[in-house]
């Protein structure tokens, strides 16, 4: 299958200030980043012997997609990928309805797997529209008391279950287990689902997935869960969408884990070897840093699809945690198209010239293409357009926008998927990992840890009266 493309035209446009001969310039010190994290990170890791600045280094999520599919084509019964898929199909066959405990990268990788390969109104569809596979919930994400009222009054309200149609399960997922917003909520919905199953064994339906030697990992043991899925040591939460934190969701689902692992690690052997100029991780990245050295501190990701929403958010995350230290490190902001050209367009065209705007988009869409059509009367004017399609007049807004964009001298980056399946989602995600570890490297930021989170943790946990 072929890789996901990167056009970079729009970054030389006039005006822009970039020009192609920086971009060249700056390709032996991407090689020197690239060989930083493919060498460098992965020995220190490996050896343990990772000096202070670089604490810590989670640099595991790299050949992630790798090892999993390896162990699974070696080991096929016992490896962790056929683990997490037998899981997945035991959920599938009981329950008709999943939540989804967990925060941060504990949530935004299943959410954006969600968002981009299930049918758009896939909760609302029948069992057999879904394929017998459960709905999908997400809570713990947030501290909402009528948001998990809602959905707690949607799982039945402490009525017992009866049938699969009224049947549902947990995935907790917390790699440190002791994330307060993730913990509050399982103990909530570990109590509805205690009144849900009755009389039979409540451990049967949760799954935990947690890093080793936090409470939840105690907890699970406490309550008898046979089927607790690790985060792997050395892969960080942002970076964990290919471990069971964003698989075994998207698993339940239906997802095809396999195919999108092969995606993300083809992309893997791509950043690899590719030469810089051919290389769309390291491509991507000298565009980044060169928009930000000239002064485009907004990285505004603009998705022309509603299904890569949820992949602008898992991202927003992603540069956000990652890069925003030592005062540097560019802001995310992202945003779906052609819905937020009718908020954002005007600044991005004419306010500051604070911005590179990468437009991600997917050539063909999954389904029949819709006509306008024509109509007896005209009175809406649109039977000019009645042999148009929605693909077209979309692609007709991502070219026009485009060409705006470029004869205001704004920097503007394309990623073109073929289409928006698992193996181009893959691709796309680890891509957009690997740029961030890259860009860390080259501006001098640890990407992996996140200290800055903790200052606001302490201060809630001392305002609820307890130790720091
Ligand atoms: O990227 C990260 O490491 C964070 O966003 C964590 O994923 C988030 O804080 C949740 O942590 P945990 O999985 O330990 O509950």
């Amino acid at each position: 299958m072929g890789l996901i493309e990167l056009d970079l035209s729009g970054l030389f446009a006039p005006g822009t200030g970039i020009a192609r001969e920086s971009f060249e310039a700056s390709q032996p010190r991407l090689v020197e980043a690239r060989r930083e994290v493919i060498e460098v990170d992965a020995s220190q890791y490996a050896s343990g012997d990772v000096p202070p600045e670089k604490r810590p280094l989670d640099a595991a999520f790299l050949d992630l997609p790798d090892r999993l599919l390896g162990a699974y084509r070696a080991e096929r019964e016992t490896s962790e990928l056929a683990r997490l898929l037998k899981i997945a199909r035991r959920l599938q066959e009981n329950v008709d309805r999943v939540v989804v405990l967990g925060i941060g990268g504990s949530y935004m990788g299943a959410r954006a797997l969600m968002d981009a390969c299930c049918q758009p109104y896939f909760n609302e569809l029948s069992r057999g529209d879904r394929g017998s596979k459960p709905r999908l919930y997400f809570e713990g994400n947030n501290i909402d008391n009528d948001a998990a009222r809602g959905l707690l009054h949607l799982l039945g309200g402490g009525r017992k279950a009866r049938s699969v149609e009224d049947r549902w399960a947990l995935i907790v997922i917390s790699k440190s287990g002791g994330t307060i917003e993730t913990a509050v909520a399982f103990r909530v919905f570990l109590n509805a689902l205690r009144e849900s199953v009755g009389e039979e064994p409540l451990a049967e339906w949760i799954v935990p997935v947690t890093g080793a030697g936090g409470r939840l990992e105690r907890l699970a043991r406490d309550l008898g869960c046979r089927d607790t899925l690790p985060v792997p040591e050395g892969v960080g939460g942002r970076f964990s969408v290919f471990s069971s934190v964003g698989l075994l969701p998207a698993a339940v689902l239906g997802i095809n884990v396999v195919a999108m692992l092969e995606g993300a690690a083809a992309m893997n052997e791509h950043f690899r070897t590719a030469p810089p100029g051919a290389n769309r991780v390291l491509d991507y990245v000298n565009a980044c840093v060169l928009a930000e050295r000239g002064g485009a501190t907004l990285r505004v990701m603009s998705v022309w699809s509603k299904a890569l929403e949820g992949v602008g958010l898992w991202y927003d995350q992603l540069l956000a945690e990652s890069l925003g230290k030592l005062e540097i490190g560019a802001t995310p902001i992202s945003t779906v198209s052609t819905r937020d050209l009718h908020s954002r367009a005007q600044q991005h065209q004419e306010g500051r010239r604070d911005k590179l705007i990468t437009n991600i988009a997917a050539d063909a869409c999954r389904t029949d293409p819709i006509r306008v059509g024509r109509a007896s009367q005209d009175a809406d004017g649109l039977n000019d357009l009645a042999d148009r399609t929605f693909p077209e007049i979309l692609r007709a807004a991502m070219e026009g926008t485009n060409e705006a964009l470029r004869a205001a001298g704004r920097p503007t980056v394309d990623i073109r998927l073929p289409s928006i399946g698992e193996h181009e989602i893959g691709q796309l995600l680890q891509m957009l990992m690997l740029a961030t570890v890259v860009e860390g490297r080259m501006l001098g930021i640890n990407p992996y840890g996140q200290p800055g989170v903790e200052a606001y943790k302490r201060n809630m946990n001392r305002l609820l009266g307890r130790g720091a």
